[in-house]
């Protein structure tokens, strides 16, 4: 049976930058209603929104103090229902992101389970008893230092993956999930088309929560077979589905750090009574440090072959079986066009096309995150006053400060090219001061490139970014060949141009794409009198792939 969302297109907005309605610099609910005719033109069905919730703000939202209000910096919960019923009048639907692998430490719950052992919400985090100088285990937080810290009134650890702000939720705890449920339904019973659930592969623990083999490990990725995907958590997941998905008709997308192609076989599949898709990594972490203590931080490119390789495996490895998630950033992730395209000024515009071209011509379900649509770039900054991320400036002073792992010089080259405030800048509406985000002072910069960059420069060009993703958006929800099509790759070996076919009973899609500025020949017979679909050139050289460019052909058999 066909579902809703496989034909969908999502667009990912990340509302502190997305547009400002009262002035404070920061975004909020009023300025996404305000932008839902730009969303409507663009042609998506689905907005994918980052945390709105009640939160402290130690990690831009992903720390929820109050699981059934809305940030008073965003607005209120009537604005919310304006906005859903604004969306749902447009045909978007709404998606909202769902935290409860942690939660905040200022949640009710926190405060209760730190009151006393015996306190029914206790065990509705993980604690351990242990000593001020003696850790529960060797494991690190994602935003450096230990994942441990010491409540010296109980005696007693708590865990948190994340900053000490946001406290583990124990799943194991009965109670709790229902808890969640129970929210969950609140939510979908108000009218929302889903959740994209935040870390959601970390939920279950693994018993004993042992260390990982080697402590230079412990802080990240490589811990991740350790800590993610533990073996409850399909069970989790299908009584979640049980409870709360299969009474609606929403998607459910698991945002699962760690996880491999065969976990999601089982997550995304079919019969399993799950989840709808995931959120993979593979495809962002190819570039991996030699030395782990540096963790995600270097500024190497990825080869072309790699990232082939991954994309293909995950399309073989879930057709027919699951369903994928398509993306290249997203607020988490540097900019698609600086990182696997070229953001000169010579090439930034075909590039982003070609990275639109090949993600939305493959199976599964794609995101654009906002300004993606636009070309907009990391922000390349040269200090690191102009970095708000706490995983940024954590690391800054663990690796450079503390431990003196890189120097100073370095490590802003490597945020420059990797650090999450480059998704973070303001998007980018028009020419004039501040590109339209707010009348006030962002909370964060805008990127200078605003001048050239922006919404209202794009929106009636028929030949901006803007409007190929327009078409691309639009080619997707008319054919069945796009959507369901079988992929094939072509030659994995070829280190500059990325070429695929899709298969759907007699038709088969052939795309080509060119990730070099140099031009390329590339023979698999397009030339012979095929249609071609969409191209990001204005005209068609047969075998020849200019720089960046990328095209599609129809192949009638
Ligand atoms: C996810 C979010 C990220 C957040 C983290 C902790 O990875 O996408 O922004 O910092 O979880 O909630």
């Amino acid at each position: 049976m066909k579902k809703w969302w496989e034909n969908a297109v999502i667009y990912q907005v990340y509302p502190s930058s997305f547009q400002d309605s009262d002035g404070d610099g920061i975004g909020d609910l009023e300025g996404v209603i305000n932008r839902l005719p730009y969303i409507e033109k663009l042609g998506v069905d689905v907005i994918w929104l980052n945390p709105v919730y009640k939160s402290p703000n130690v990690d831009n939202g992903y720390d929820v103090s109050d699981y059934e209000d809305i940030q008073p910096v965003f607005g209120d919960m009537a604005t919310f229902d304006r906005l859903l019923d604004e969306a749902h009048k447009r045909n978007i639907k709404i998606v909202m992101d769902l935290v409860v692998n942690h939660s905040s430490d200022q949640l009710d719950w926190f405060i209760s389970s730190k009151k006393s052992k015996d306190n029914p919400y206790h065990d509705y985090y993980i604690w351990k008893n242990g000593s001020p100088d003696k850790l529960p285990n060797n494991w690190g937080s994602y935003f450096s230092g230990p994942a441990w810290t010491y409540d010296d009134k109980l005696g007693q650890y708590y865990l948190h993956l994340f900053a000490k702000e946001q406290p583990e939720l124990n799943w194991r705890n009965k109670a709790m999930r229902q808890d969640v449920y129970k929210m969950m339904r609140w939510w979908l019973d108000k009218g929302i088309d889903g959740f994209r659930m935040d870390s959601i592969s970390l939920l279950d623990k693994p018993v004993g929560l042992p260390d990982v083999p080697n402590p230079d490990h412990a802080k990240y990725a490589d811990a991740q077979p350790i800590v993610a995907d533990g073996p409850q958590l399909g069970q989790y997941l299908k009584e979640m589905n049980r409870e709360v998905l299969s009474k609606y008709d929403g998607v459910s997308i698991g945002e699962m750090i760690g996880s491999k192609v065969d976990d999601a076989r089982e997550y995304t599949g079919r019969d399993n009574h799950e989840l709808d898709m995931i959120f993979q990594f593979e495809h962002v972490t190819l570039t991996p440090n030699p030395d782990k203590r540096l963790g995600k931080w270097n500024d190497e490119r990825v080869k072309l072959t790699d990232l082939k390789a991954s994309l293909s495996k995950w399309q073989y490895g879930l057709n027919k079986v699951g369903w994928n998630s398509l993306y290249w950033n997203n607020h988490d992730q540097p900019r698609a066009v600086s990182r696997f395209g070229n953001d000169s000024d010579e090439y930034r515009d075909v590039s982003a096309k070609m990275l639109a071209l090949v993600l939305h011509l493959l199976k599964g379900t794609p995101y654009i995150y906002q300004g993606e649509e636009l070309g907009m770039t990391n922000a390349h900054n040269t200090s690191l006053a102009q970095y708000r991320d706490l995983e940024t400036l954590n690391a800054y002073k663990e690796i450079v400060v503390d431990e003196k792992l890189v120097s100073p010089e370095k490590m802003l080259r490597f945020f420059a090219e990797i650090s999450r405030d480059n998704a973070r800048t303001p998007m980018q509406w028009d020419d004039s001061e501040k590109a339209g985000f707010t009348s006030g002072k962002p909370w964060i910069d805008v990127n200078p490139n605003y001048v050239k960059i922006n919404a209202q420069d794009e929106v009636d060009d028929p030949h901006s970014v803007f409007s190929f993703y327009e078409k691309l958006i639009s080619l997707r929800h008319q054919s069945d060949l796009i959507v369901y099509g079988d992929y094939e790759e072509l030659d994995p070996e070829d280190g500059q141009a990325f070429c695929y076919k899709r298969h759907y009973g007699t038709q088969t899609l052939l795309v080509m794409s060119n990730f070099t500025d140099q031009s390329l020949i590339r023979d698999y017979g397009q030339a012979s009198g095929n249609q071609l679909v969409i191209s990001n050139y204005s005209d068609d050289r047969g075998t020849m792939l200019r720089p960046y460019e990328a095209k599609a052909y129809l192949i009638q058999r």
